[in-house]
């Protein structure tokens, strides 16, 4: 039987990909499925929590048990997020699991209309805000070189996962544990592992639990594998940094995230 060990504690946890609009059809978006977040929100609900899901473009049946939350954007994600943690009556919340892929950069300009590929004589023109748009044929046969340099704006979003943790730093807002997710690569220099150092650092969250993702694994996939850091400044002395767990069902994953909550919510803990 699963532990009842999150019984009366409130989790909000985002999932998915969030996307950001280029205009009435298009977007800049990326591969998260969103079913790691929801194996988490079930499982954190089956132990006893009040869990709210944030779901950035999934199509997922919601988790039976979860209340949810849809988002389409980084900014959406945020608002809601927001929300939910100034809801409860203000008392705040146990924890929040950023596992959402919220994406960094979003399109300066939204265009009210549909893009042009095409503008010139007897053509639509390009949307505002649109790099200029390439030269129209100029003859039976003939056709100007198109398409070079065209480029979109962007602007940088908030890094929503920092800002919880400058947040509660400076009592804004109540959070017991703050989780984030890293979906990270390596290079020929520096380990995908490595990368998820530097981002806990970056970010300051409790807990980062990072995912290898090159080769097709992680996303959208049923199984995981991930390595759990801690934080060195949130973390009681003699706990384990960092652990490995082995690839399994993402439930695995969530469970074992779980874990590491419910262990740091415990009265004693850091004590
Ligand atoms: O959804 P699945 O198909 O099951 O795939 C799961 C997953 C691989 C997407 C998931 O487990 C995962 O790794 N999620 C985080 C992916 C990610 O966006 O990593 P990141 O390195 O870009 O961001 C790091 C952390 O900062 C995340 O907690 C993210 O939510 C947060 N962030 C990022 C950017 C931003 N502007 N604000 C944020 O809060």
């Amino acid at each position: 039987a699963l532990p009842y060990d999150l019984a009366g504690r409130r989790i909000v946890v985002t999932a998915g990909g969030t996307r950001e609009p280029l205009d009435p059809v298009r977007f800049l978006g990326n591969r998260s499925s969103g079913r790691q977040g929801y194996a988490l929100a079930l499982v954190a609900a089956a132990r006893g929590a009040d869990v709210t899901l944030i779901a950035a473009n999934t199509d997922l049946l919601d988790p039976p048990g979860v209340t949810v939350r849809r988002v389409g954007s980084a900014l959406e994600l945020q608002h809601a997020l927001l929300g939910e943690l100034a809801g409860a009556g203000g008392s705040g919340v146990d924890a929040v699991v950023m596992n959402a892929a919220v994406a960094d950069f979003r399109p300066s300009i939204v265009a009210d209309h549909k893009i042009k590929k095409v503008s010139g004589a007897g053509t639509e023109p390009a949307a505002a805000g649109t790099a200029p748009a390439e030269p129209a044929e100029t003859g039976p046969g003939r056709t100007e070189p198109a398409e070079a340099g065209r480029s979109i704006a962007l602007t940088e979003n908030p890094d929503i996962l920092r800002g919880l943790v400058r947040a509660r730093a400076a009592g804004e807002l109540t959070i017991g544990v703050i989780v984030g997710f890293a979906a990270e690569t390596g290079d020929q220099q520096t380990s995908a592992l490595d990368f998820g150092r530097a981002k806990l650092a970056r970010k300051g969250s409790d807990v980062l639990v990072v995912n290898e993702v090159s080769g097709g694994q992680g996303f959208e996939v049923a199984d995981n594998a991930a390595v759990v850091l801690q934080n060195p400044d949130t973390t009681a002395p003699g706990e384990p940094l960092q652990r490995q767990l082995a690839r399994g069902p993402k439930a695995l994953i969530g469970a074992a995230v779980c874990d590491l909550i419910a262990q740091r919510l415990r009265p004693d803990a850091g004590s």
